[in-house]
């Protein structure tokens, strides 16, 4: 079997994409494994899923950092020190800097709760219910310099109900996250993943294209 590539998932909170992670990834053909959980706070709750499941840790507290270029360097120098092929940012509450961004560039991808580029930042499920849409869903895309704003690499879509609320609809979507990330993640593993003018191709064709939209 081809090598497994090597991805390390960045936290800061439950950790719940991270065990989705972490599931499919003890699956025997699964093409990734993950080599390190690196944690912003060593209050992450992510961190016991990763040590139950036997994955090194790190904690890399922001707050021991005077700044954010030396904090980022420690990260950088975390993930290569585990040979880092893709890093997964899951619920990882920090914002990067160009230099990191760029050093990890098509390398780096991270989900977020909204059908992007809709509802970019935080409180996200809120801003949706009050714009009144009538699907929301999940994103998942690699990172560029500008937040939630990378190439699309997998959405998921879900009915907004009358009766929801920020925690119902949060759940709803939780769901589709926990599908899309380990499906992103095995896409780039088996490379069927390009980038071509801002946009990602999957097995070289474009979402546009009639094979995508209408595969039968
Ligand atoms: C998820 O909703 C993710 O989309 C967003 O932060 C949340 C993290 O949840 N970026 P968890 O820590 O994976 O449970």
């Amino acid at each position: 079997m081809k090598t497994r590539l090597k991805i390390a998932v960045l936290i800061s909170g439950r950790g719940s994409n991270l065990q989705a992670i972490i599931d499919s990834c003890q699956k025997p053909k699964y093409p990734a494994q993950i080599v390190r959980v690196i944690s912003s706070t060593e209050k992450a709750y992510g961190l016991q899923r990763a040590l139950k499941a036997g994955i090194p840790t790190s904690v890399i507290d922001h707050s021991n950092f005077s700044n954010r270029m030396d904090f980022e360097a420690a990260m950088s120098a975390e993930l290569r020190s585990c040979g880092t092929e893709l890093v997964c940012l899951a619920g990882f509450m920090r914002l990067l800097t160009e230099t990191f961004v760029g050093e990890w560039a098509g390398r780096l991808i991270n989900i977020h709760p909204s059908l992007l580029p809709s509802f970019k930042g935080l409180d996200t499920h809120e801003r949706a219910l009050a714009a009144g849409v009538r699907i929301a869903g999940c994103t998942v895309h690699f990172v560029n310099t500008e937040m939630d704003n990378g190439p699309i690499i997998v959405q998921a879509a879900v009915p907004v109900l009358p009766s929801d609320n920020k925690e119902t609809l949060a759940a709803r979507i939780l769901v589709q996250e926990h599908v899309i990330f380990p499906m992103a993640i095995e896409m780039i593993a088996k490379e069927r993943i390009s980038i071509k003018d801002g946009r990602v191709l999957v097995d070289g064709i474009s979402s546009g294209e009639k094979k995508i939209i209408c595969p039968h």
